[in-house]
């Protein structure tokens, strides 16, 4: 049976859906077999993260913390998935418009909460939109896939 890989994001102003497109694109590449399930934090549930091996989230940095939409979604599964989601791999991809690390330590903390695991470094584009770091969300997608498929993470 294939891995189960999840990707949630928010965006408002669409530039962490850009992001979210590319890290789409590399957990889609055609040598890596991974089902594949994208939602949007608003619409994703409980049921999204019980189902997957593995997941990303994506957000932007918004009053210094993550977007409320991600942080929503966190508040919805926190206690449907505690203790029936230990040791999940996981890693997320960030936009903020100049700094970043209020949105990366307010994920870190409330999965801390949830015991999964990080394990990859996240994607942060801060300040001017820098179209060749799309590259790295396209290599996210693609290490976090491949790694399921592999059964490393
Ligand atoms: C309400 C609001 C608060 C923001 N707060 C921060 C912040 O604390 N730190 C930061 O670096 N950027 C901040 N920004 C800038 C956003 O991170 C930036 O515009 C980002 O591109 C938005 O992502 P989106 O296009 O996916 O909505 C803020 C933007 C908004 C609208």
């Amino acid at each position: 049976m294939a891995a189960k890989l999840l990707i949630v994001h928010h965006s408002q102003s669409g530039t962490t859906s850009r992001m979210a497109e590319h890290v789409v694109r590399g957990a889609s590449d055609p040598d890596v077999d991974i089902e594949l399930r994208v939602r949007d934090a608003l619409e994703a549930d409980a049921g999204d993260l019980l189902w997957c091996d593995g997941f990303i989230l994506g957000t932007p940095e918004n009053f210094g913390y993550m977007s409320g939409g991600l942080k929503l979604f966190l508040e919805r599964v926190y206690y449907p998935c505690l203790d029936k989601v230990d040791a999940k791999p996981w890693a997320m991809f960030v936009r903020a418009g100049n700094d970043g690390t209020g949105a990366i330590a307010s994920v870190r903390r409330i999965l801390t909460g949830l015991k999964v695991r990080e394990v990859q470094e996240p994607v942060l584009i801060a300040g001017e939109f820098d179209e060749s770091r799309l590259d790295d969300c396209v290599e996210l997608g693609m290490t976090m896939a491949a790694g399921l498929e592999a059964g490393i993470f």
